[in-house]
This record gives C-alpha cells, structure tokens and sequence, in this order.
C-alpha cells in the first residue's frame, strides 16, 4: 500500500480525496469533532504541497436520497473555521460536474463534494461513478480507515481509475490495529454495543476464538435478552437473528470465551424520557431499553478489572440523554481508572463511543482511539476490507 506522503510531486495537482466526517450532528451543529480534527494531519499535509483537494464523504444513511438533514454544509463549517482557509461546497449533480468547474479562483484550494450518499451509485460501487469522480482528479487518496469495510465507489471501485495512496490517519488506524492483533495480552475482553446491529451481529461468531469475554450492551445486547425469552418492548432489535445467537452460544462455548448481556436495564416510554430500572422479567410492550442497569454495570466492572486488554465499540445506551448515559459513563471510568495504574491496554472505536469519552474528557486515558466502528471490528475479525484491498 503506498502513501501520500511519499509521493514525490503533489504540487498543483488535484487530489480526490476520500474522509470519513460521518459525525453526530444536533440542529445543524456538529457534536462531536474527533473524526474532523483526525484529518487535519492530511489536509494540513496536502496543503502545504500546494494541492487541489476535493473532499469527498457520507454523513449518515441517506440510502441514495438528497436529504438536507444530511447536508456536508455543518461539516464543511467546521473543518473550515479550523483550518482558517475558505472551502467551497459543491451542490451540483456529480454526474454534471467537469474538471475544470471545481478550482475557478487559482486562490480555491479545498472544495467538499456533497454528500456522497445522495447517490445511489456510491453504494452500488457503480462503475461509471466511480470512473466520472476519477475524471475531476489526479490522484486518489483514502484517509477514511473507518469506511474500509464498505465496497463502495468512492472507497473500492475509484481506484480502479486513478493512481491510489493511503493516507496518514489510514495509515496510522492500521497500524495501531496490528499492534492490537499481535501483540495482546490476556485475558482480553471485548465491549460491543451501540445501534448499528446488522452490521456488527455477523462478525461476533468470528471474534469469539480471539477473546476470554464478550459483553454485549446497548442495541446490541436487545437480541440476546429477546433470545433469552424476555420483552424487549418497543426497543431497537435486528429481525431473523435467533441462528446467528445461537451459533454465537455454541462458539463460545467450545472456545471458552464468557458471553455477557444485561441482566437489568433502563427503560423509558420515550427517549426524551427519565430513566426506570427494570429487571429483564418487568419490561413491557411499551418500554423502550436505552441503557444497561446497575447490576449489569457492576458485572461489567469486574469483568474490566481482571482484563489486560480491552476493545470497545458501541456505547451502553441512549447516552444523548444524560438520564441514559451511566451505563456508557461506568464503563469509560472503569477502564480510565485501570488505565491510569497501566493495568490495561484500550482501545476504542467508532464515532459514538468517541463522544461518550470526550464527554467526560477520558480520551487521553485510552491507549489507542479509533475512528473506526463496524471497520474496527472488521479487521479484528481477519477480514480483508474491501478499502485496503483496493490499495493494495
Ligand atoms: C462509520 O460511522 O462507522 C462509518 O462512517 C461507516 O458508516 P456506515 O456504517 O453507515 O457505513
């Protein structure tokens, strides 16, 4: 895999270069700043060898809609108030756009396209997209590690069309993980939680030989107290997963790998609303779970106190609302604390989980803060990611 930095000549040429500025973002604001201040290094880096950069990223799930709820426009503020320089956001349809429209001014340097995701092309890894964002660049650079695991145009497919480099944040993501992988210390435990169900409930089978503890919290953790034969209520849930439980119990029980799941919870009616304790055998039609409970996180207290190793991806619950945020919060300050004893190594991933640390000022406490959620897990699980494929 080759890096931008080495490349020898980047001076007036125009690079396309693909980050992940997929952050949380409430009316119109951004929340949590950690993934755009990750790619400062690059744009500082293109700038000063006098390159053209156009930004390319996704927020959210659009599913190949225009949606203004999703706009760059908030992102491309903030990164533009950091850096001190002018960037233009290019609203216009991609499939209309030309080289020679984008840098009018010889004084324009950063131009964003917007969000990727409004076209349906992009996650179809379509060939004539990718081959028409080929045609307003150079040269192509991925610095967004964390969409690696999604065979999409402007993360596979494009490099089919242009020279291809890795750039630093990418780089610095790998390596970190490679440490990770083969130089972990037991007994290693892994924190899974969060709301994106789908994309994580499939690996989980892979990543259970590797680990003495799995803990599931957040949405993660609904299918499994359904699976157990309790109400969910009106809780997030993934349909069709009893197999994949299944095949998880039994893996983990050939590979001696302990699997826990809350064994009491926070509900509320609304997710506005305040919190309740239930046990798993009290939840109704009408509860909505939206964090894990006080025994829960004092079992998983002591799960982090024996660890020497701990991932986590996913936060415990609703944290947005601070009356569903404890569980999420413990379990930071459990780690914290034995990190600050060097009695751990931690890492953590995914967008979310970085805001509940930022949220209590903790991500110095963390050996290594990945960017990365479902690509995070990816990795670990052996997979070759079809955005790192494609750079090499
Ligand atoms: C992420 O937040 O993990 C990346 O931006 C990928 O987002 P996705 O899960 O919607 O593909």
């Amino acid at each position: 895999m080759n890096n931008i930095k080495d490349h020898e000549n980047l001076n007036q040429k125009t690079i396309l270069l693909r980050l992940d500025l997929n952050v949380p973002l409430k009316n119109g604001l951004v929340t949590d700043e950690t993934r755009i201040d990750k790619i400062l290094p690059i744009i500082d880096f293109l700038i000063k060898k006098n390159s053209k950069i156009i930004v390319i990223s996704h927020v959210g799930r659009p599913k190949g809609r225009i949606n203004k709820d999703l706009s760059l426009e908030p992102i491309c503020k903030n990164l533009e108030n950091k850096i001190n320089q002018k960037i233009k956001l290019i609203n216009e349809n991609i499939f209309k756009l030309k080289k020679e429209d984008l840098f009018i001014s010889p004084y324009d340097q950063i131009v964003f396209l917007e969000n990727i995701r409004f076209y349906k092309e992009e996650e179809e890894n379509d060939i004539s997209f990718a081959k028409h964002l080929a045609g307003l660049a150079d040269l192509y650079v991925n610095d967004a590690f964390s969409c690696s695991h999604r065979s999409h145009a402007s993360v596979s497919k494009i490099t089919e069309f242009l020279p291809s480099f890795a750039g630093i944040q990418f780089e610095t993501e790998i390596n970190a993980l490679k440490k990770v992988t083969t130089e972990i210390k037991k007994p290693i435990t892994c924190i899974i939680g969060g709301s994106k169900i789908s994309t994580k409930i499939g690996i989980i089978k892979n990543l259970i030989p590797k680990f003495n503890n799995i803990i599931f919290v957040g949405g993660m953790a609904n299918n499994i107290i359904d699976y157990k034969g309790n109400q969910t209520g009106k809780s997030i849930k993934e349909d069709n997963c009893e197999e994949i439980i299944k095949e998880i119990f039994e893996t983990a029980k050939n590979y001696s790998c302990k699997i826990t799941y809350p064994e009491d919870v926070l509900v509320g009616k609304n997710m506005d609303d305040k919190s309740q304790i239930k046990e798993l055998k009290d939840i109704q039609d009408d509860d909505l779970i939206l964090d894990i409970g006080p025994k829960t996180i004092n079992k998983i207290k002591n799960i982090i106190k024996i660890s020497e190793t701990i991932l986590w991806n996913g936060p415990a619950g609703y944290f947005e609302n601070s009356n569903f945020a404890s569980g999420s919060y413990e379990i930071a300050k459990a780690i914290v604390k034995k990190n600050m004893n060097k009695s751990i190594y931690s890492v953590v991933g995914g967008g979310d989980t970085i805001a509940v640390i930022n949220q209590i000022k903790a991500i110095k406490n963390f050996n290594f803060i990945s960017t990365a959620g479902g690509a995070f897990l990816e990795y670990l699980e052996g997979k070759e990611l079809p955005g790192i494929k494609a750079l090499n």
